[in-house]
């Protein structure tokens, strides 16, 4: 008899989490004003609001930490941390920064101009907002396909050539660089294919466009194409990220998803310009060149993630359990975004919700449910997310409406992936009872969905 899979670690550390009643939930769901980013930790019994610095650290990384240097300038454990990133990618000048977002910050405070487009595969929020803050437009030119839910391919996140070309055409000498997100969060953690990146790339050149990786979940993007694009099964995870790296001119990276970090992110790129240009931001806005808003153990910890984090192992554990959730929603008939994401599987509300108006946010109204049904906190990754139109102030309704189930790495066994689907049947059950969502009665102008106020209708 073949051995089943199994997780490539064994638990060294644990955290105690709690359940509550029911009662207690309404209580608090209601003083976080139905947004569950308001919600405290200890009232969450299992935290899908994201995957980003909320994975467990290994041994290694751990005692990585007590060996860092903490040198202001020129630390040891900067250069461990360098030579880690320029093993991996092939990129030679690496700038530290606190987070993915500080990353954007820095090199868009240097590139991007008023007027300016920059196409991307759906850009994460952080992205669109540092483009859109500075007066220029984020144009997203992911192919078609990602829209149907149900429909299944390998590659899914791709960007669409003919898109992208037709903007590279109308635009000459305006776009200062496209932005190329793999794996692509907004539509579902969905892959971009090694033909993609190189077409993309080799396109983008015709043109004389550098293109930015965002590299947040680069490697479990290098799984997929090992898993499901013909002529790399037998390469390394390492071989293939570098390779898709290959096809970049530089890269921004959240280190707090496939780096395995709580906190950290970088920019590594090979253009001298570029560098040199970004080290003017990196100093005001983050700190010096050698830690850029880093701690000297957190550098240490983050080269010993990225080694990690890909080699195959660590990312056939880790996208497994996300594929085990998605085969337990199947047995119960629960929409999704298929083919299961690498980080999180992304319930397609509206289909489930189907009473409830578009304008009653049926995505926030399921993750309500969801938390009062056994404390699970999901996220909402639609009408809410998407904000208004800045120009008509109207709600912007033509996406996705989406829960998103994200998957902290190395945390939840498949016990805890049970008890997601089981509380999540229970809701999608009890579907037809529910009519009304809620209603908007505080927001802000700018990603509103961190601090909105919700009031329950009905
Ligand atoms: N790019 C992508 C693709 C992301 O998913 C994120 C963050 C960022 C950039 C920004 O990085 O958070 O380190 O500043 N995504 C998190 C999420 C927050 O929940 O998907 P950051």
């Amino acid at each position: 008899m073949e051995l089943p899979f199994a997780e490539s670690w064994k638990i060294k550390m644990v955290e105690p989490i709690h359940k509550s009643t029911r009662a207690e939930r309404e209580q608090w769901l209601k003083e976080a004003h139905n947004n569950i980013f308001m919600l405290k930790a200890e009232q969450v019994y299992i935290d899908l609001c994201t995957d980003s610095g909320t994975g467990a650290m290994s041994d290694r990384q751990w005692s990585a930490m007590m060996l860092g240097d903490e040198s202001y300038a020129g630390a040891n454990s900067f250069f461990k941390f360098k030579d880690a990133v320029t093993q991996i990618t092939g990129f030679n000048f690496v700038i530290p920064t606190h987070q993915g977002r500080a990353a954007e910050n820095v090199l868009f405070s240097y590139l991007v101009k008023p007027g300016n487009i920059i196409p991307g595969n759906a850009h994460f929020d952080t992205t669109k907002g540092h483009i859109e803050s500075r007066k220029a437009f984020a144009i997203d030119i992911t192919i078609d396909e990602a829209k149907d839910t149900q429909l299944e391919i390998p590659f899914k996140g791709n960007a669409d050539p003919k898109k992208l070309e037709k903007i590279l055409e109308e635009n000459r000498g305006n776009v200062p660089f496209i932005v190329l997100t793999v794996t692509n969060n907004t539509v579902g953690g969905q892959p971009v294919s090694m033909a993609n990146i190189k077409e993309i790339s080799a396109l983008c050149h015709k043109y004389g466009v550098p293109v930015v990786m965002d590299s947040a979940r680069f490697a479990e993007n290098a799984y997929f194409i090992k898993t499901r694009e013909k002529g790399y099964e037998n390469k390394t995870i390492k071989e293939i990220a570098k390779e898709m790296f290959s096809y970049a001119d530089c890269m921004t990276m959240s280190a707090k998803k496939d780096g395995l970090v709580n906190m950290g992110g970088f920019i590594a790129t090979n253009k001298q310009e570029w560098f040199d240009g970004c080290k003017a931001f990196c100093i005001p806005f983050e700190g010096y060149l050698t830690y850029g808003g880093m701690n000297g153990r957190d550098m240490n910890a983050l080269a010993v993630g990225l080694d990690e984090n890909t080699e195959f192992d660590m990312l056939q554990t880790r996208i497994k359990q996300v594929e085990y959730l998605a085969q337990r929603l199947d047995e119960f008939g629960i929409p999704y975004q298929r083919p299961a994401g690498g980080h999180a599987i992304f319930v397609d509300a509206d289909s489930v919700l189907t009473h409830v108006p578009k304008e009653e946010f049926p995505a926030q109204t399921l993750t309500c449910e969801l938390y009062l049904e056994a404390g699970i906190r999901a996220c909402e990754i639609g009408y809410l997310l998407a904000d208004r139109d800045p120009v008509t102030r109207q709600n912007r309704f033509n996406g996705l409406d989406l829960l998103r189930l994200c998957i902290p790495r190395r945390v939840y066994t498949n016990n805890h992936m049970d008890v997601i689907a089981v509380a999540l049947k229970n809701v999608y059950d009890r579907r037809e009872t529910i009519t009304r969502g809620l209603e908007i009665t505080w927001e802000a102008e700018l990603m509103r969905h961190f601090t909105v106020q919700l009031k329950r209708l009905g």
